[in-house]
């Protein structure tokens, strides 16, 4: 069964086409990205309404692409899938929109895909893929999650969030280091030439006995920083980036402890990381080894499948068809879901 794919739930806009017919994992026959990054920086953030815009002129092309690639035709696609959510409204309504109409027009059936059902999932595109059952560590820029994930569509909300996500904490720390738009990337390279000790910053709830995070705080403690380094003078290139590197260790710190003590509490023996935070290196280089210590294997994406991908939910949806969980539709009414929990669905 081929599956098509379509992602729009932010700023980029993936397409990609699954073979369920290959097991135990859909093959991945073709993917395309455009990324808005470019678009959005000029305003120093999403843009939602150029979103969904920019979404419409490119949603098509990449179908193309992608069936290109794949050498198949547009009629020889058996379920249209798309991500109903969460994520912008008006994003997701083209993405939705698209899928439906290409759908009925097609007369196939279409599958709602979960945007973060389809990070969860996307390491079973690498080389090294998990087994069942795994603690996921989801930390994108709109969500941080701990899951207990016992199989396809058997996720337990471990703990999360209270306020900021861990994305959200890098990109707006990174703003007030002037760094551009999207900011965790940049705020990791800088770091990169920084004494992380340099700055004492707070790692809320670390000590919790819960799985909750916190990251709200730590914006008002790099402005606090920041604000005192300008009032003692000119801030220097080394000032600021041992700022950034502080600001990261924090992050990483509170992450690879909680992902740690997830693993203790439910006694399984392996890590998922998943979502744009986990494509940062101190984050991985940390989890490795606190894990290899614990004798616990960690999977990640591909790099260029931690960010939002096309990708991913033609895997998801491909994944869950195969495992009988979810079952295309000729339903083609639409609506979206912005905020929409994965245990929910
Ligand atoms: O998963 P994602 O592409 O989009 C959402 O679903 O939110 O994640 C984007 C987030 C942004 O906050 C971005 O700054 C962050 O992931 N990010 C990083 C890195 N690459 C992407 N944060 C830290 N270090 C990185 N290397
Ligand atoms: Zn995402």
């Amino acid at each position: 069964m081929y599956v098509l794919g379509i992602e729009s739930s932010c700023d980029e806009t993936g397409v990609a086409v699954v073979d369920t017919g290959v097991l135990p994992v859909p093959a991945l026959l073709g993917q395309a990205l455009h990324s808005q990054i470019q678009m959005h920086q000029a305003y120093g953030g999403v843009v939602p309404e150029l979103a969904s815009r920019d979404h419409i002129r490119r949603v098509v092309p990449l179908t193309h692409m992608v069936l290109e690639q794949a050498r198949l035709t547009l009629e020889q696609i058996d379920v249209v899938a798309f991500t109903q959510g969460p994520g912008l409204a008006g994003a997701l309504l083209v993405g939705s929109g698209y899928a439906c109409a290409l759908a009925a027009a097609l007369n196939k059936p279409v599958l709602r895909v979960h945007h973060l059902e389809g990070h969860l999932l996307s390491p079973f595109l690498s080389a090294d893929p998990p087994v069942f059952p795994f603690v996921a560590l989801l930390v994108s820029g709109g969500h941080t999650q701990l899951m207990q994930v016992n199989g396809i569509g058997q996720y337990v909300l471990l703990g999360e969030t209270i306020d900021d996500a861990a994305g959200e904490a890098f990109d707006k720390s990174a703003k007030l280091l002037g760094l551009p738009y999207p900011g965790g990337p940049e705020l990791a390279r800088m770091a990169q030439s920084g004494n992380p000790l340099a700055f004492d910053l707070p790692r809320p709830l670390l000590h919790s006995k819960d799985l909750n995070f916190s990251f709200a705080g730590l914006k008002t403690a790099v402005l606090t920083q920041q604000k005192k380094l300008e009032a003692a003078g000119e801030v220097s290139p080394e000032q600021r980036a041992d700022l950034a590197a502080a600001t990261q260790a924090a992050i990483v710190e509170v992450l690879v402890k909680k992902s740690l003590k997830a693993l203790k509490q439910t006694g399984l023996k392996r890590l998922v990381v998943a979502g744009g935070v986990g494509a940062n290196q101190a984050l991985r280089s940390q989890l490795n080894e606190a894990c290899a210590r614990r004798h616990i294997r960690v999977h990640y994406p591909e790099l260029s499948l931690c960010t939002d991908n096309g990708a991913m939910i033609a895997l998801a949806a491909g994944l869950r068809i195969q495992a009988g969980v979810a079952k295309p539709e000729f339903d083609y009414s639409f609506k979206v879901h912005p905020r929409w929990a994965l245990e929910m669905q």
